[in-house]
C-alpha cells in the first residue's frame, strides 16, 4: 500500500482522534455505521468532506464515468426517452467530478432533447465545488441548466433521477454468524490510538433488519461468516421516492440479488477500501484519505422501492444496458485508428464479465410510467430472488 504523505498522516491522525473521542463518549464502542458515517462524512474530516482527490486516475478509484464518456452517453440515450415521455428534468445524486453530467448534458444537446433543469445533490462540498468546476467549461445555454440542491425537492417532480456509485457509499453494519446467532461487528479502542473490532450482541433494529434477510436465504451461513447490512437504503430510496411525482429512478453500482451477495462462500463478506487506486478490506487505515464500500444487495433496493410505492422496471447488468443503448454503435463511430482503439479498451472495461460488466448492475424503478426503457431488453428480474 503506498504511504501516505506527511498531510494525509496529519489528516488521519485528527480524524482518529476524533473518532476516539466518539467511541469513549459512547462507553467504548460505536457501530460499523456510525464509524463508517464519520469516517467518510464528518465535516471537515470525512473523506467525502476533506480535500482529496478521491475520483479519478490521479484518486483512489475510478468510476465508470471516468473510465469512458461511452458510459455516459449511453445513459444520455436513456434519459432522453425518459424526458421525452415525462417532459420532466434530471436529479443526479453524488455527481462526483462532475463528468457524467457534463457528457449527459451535451448528448442531451445533440438529441434535441435538453431538460430546463439538470439538478445536482450533492453532500460534498468539496467535491460540489469540483463539479461547478467541470460544468462551467459547457456552452452558456447548456451550463446554465444545472443547478446544485442542498436538500432533496420538496415538491414531486417528473423526469429521471440518476445515481451511480451512491448506494455503495450508505453507510452500513458490519455482522458475524457465531454459533447459528447473529452478532455485531462495531468499532473500539485498543489504547488510546488503534481502532479495533467489537463483536456484541445486537440491537432489536438490527435483529430485525436481519431476520427479514435471513428468512429468504436457501442455505445455512457456517459459523464465523462476516458480512454487511444497509438499513439505510430503505429510508433513502423512500425519500427519493417522495420527490418522483412521475418517472424513473435508475441506480447504478456494485451488487447482487440477495441469495448470491449472503451465498455462505462469500465468508468475509463485501466490504472493500480504496487508496490510491489499491483495493484492500482494512478500514482501520488511512482514515479519512481512503473511501470505504460494500456491494448492493438489489433485492432490498427493490423491496425498499416496492414499500414506498414503485414499480421495479428493470434490473441488467451494466453491460447488458450499454449493449442495449448503442455502446457498440457509439465505439465504433470513432473518425480514427487512436481513437477506435482507445474506445475500444474503455467499452471493454465497461463491458467484459472480468471488468465491470458483471459485478456492475442497474436497477430502475419507476412511478406512472409506461414506455418500455430502452436499457433494460436483456433482463431477468427473476434473478432478484
Ligand atoms: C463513489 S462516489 C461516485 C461519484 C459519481 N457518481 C461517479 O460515478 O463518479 C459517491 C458519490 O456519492 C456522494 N454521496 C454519498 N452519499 C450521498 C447521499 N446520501 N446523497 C447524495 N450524494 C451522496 C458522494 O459525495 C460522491 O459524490
Amino acid at each position: 500500500m503506498p504511504a501516505l504523505s506527511v498531510e494525509e498522516e496529519r489528516h488521519s491522525r485528527a480524524l482518529l482522534e476524533f473518532l476516539a473521542a466518539r467511541i469513549r463518549a459512547a462507553g467504548g464502542q460505536i457501530s460499523f455505521e456510525q464509524f463508517m458515517e464519520i469516517a467518510l462524512y464528518a465535516p471537515g474530516l470525512g473523506y467525502y468532506s476533506a480535500g482529496s482527490a478521491k475520483i479519478g486516475a490521479d484518486g483512489d478509484f475510478v468510476t465508470a464515468p471516468e473510465i469512458s464518456d461511452l458510459f455516459s452517453r449511453c445513459l444520455a440515450r436513456q434519459c432522453a426517452d425518459v424526458l421525452a415521455q415525462t417532459r420532466g428534468d434530471v436529479l443526479e445524486l453524488g455527481a462526483g467530478t462532475g463528468r457524467m453530467a457534463a457528457v449527459i448534458l451535451e448528448t442531451l444537446a445533440e438529441l434535441g432533447r435538453l431538460p430546463d433543469r439538470y439538478a445536482i445533490l450533492e453532500v460534498s462540498a468539496d467535491l460540489a465545488e469540483r463539479q461547478r468546476g467541470r460544468l462551467a467549461a459547457l456552452p452558456a445555454g447548456v451550463r446554465e441548466r444545472v443547478v446544485w440542491l442542498d436538500r432533496l425537492p420538496e415538491h414531486p417532480r417528473r423526469g429521471v433521477i440518476l445515481a451511480n456509485e451512491v448506494l455503495d457509499a450508505l453507510p452500513f453494519h458490519r455482522i458475524v454468524i457465531r454459533d447459528g446467532r447473529m452478532l455485531e461487528l462495531g468499532v473500539g479502542l485498543e489504547g488510546d490510538a488503534a481502532l479495533i473490532e467489537r463483536e456484541y450482541p445486537p440491537s432489536d433494529f438490527l435483529v430485525r433488519a436481519w431476520d427479514v434477510v435471513a428468512r429468504e436465504l436457501p442455505m445455512t451461513l457456517p459459523d464465523g461468516y462476516r458480512t454487511e447490512l444497509c438499513p439505510r437504503t430503505g429510508p433513502w430510496i423512500a425519500s427519493i421516492a417522495d420527490c418522483l411525482e412521475r418517472g424513473v429512478l435508475l441506480l447504478f453500482d456494485y451488487g447482487l440479488p440477495r441469495s448470491h451477495f449472503y451465498h455462505p462462500q462469500r465468508v468475509e463478506g463485501t466490504l472493500l477500501c480504496h487508496f490510491k487506486q489499491r483495493a484492500h478490506c482494512d478500514p482501520f487505515v488511512n482514515l479519512g484519505v481512503q473511501d470505504i464500500t460494500a456491494w448492493v444487495d438489489f433485492t432490498r433496493v427493490a423491496e425498499a422501492a416496492i414499500d414506498a410505492n414503485l414499480e421495479v422496471l428493470g434490473f441488467a447488468t451494466q453491460a447488458a444496458f450499454l449493449l442495449a443503448n448503442g455502446i457498440e454503435q457509439l465505439a465504433g463511430a470513432a473518425t480514427n485508428d487512436v481513437e477506435r482503439v482507445r474506445l475500444a479498451g474503455e467499452a471493454r472495461r465497461l463491458m467484459m464479465p472480468g471488468e465491470m460488466g458483471e459485478s456492475f448492475k442497474v436497477m430502475a424503478l419507476g412511478r406512472d410510467y409506461e414506455a418500455p426503457l430502452s436499457g433494460f431488453a436483456v433482463q431477468d428480474l427473476r434473478r432478484l430472488l
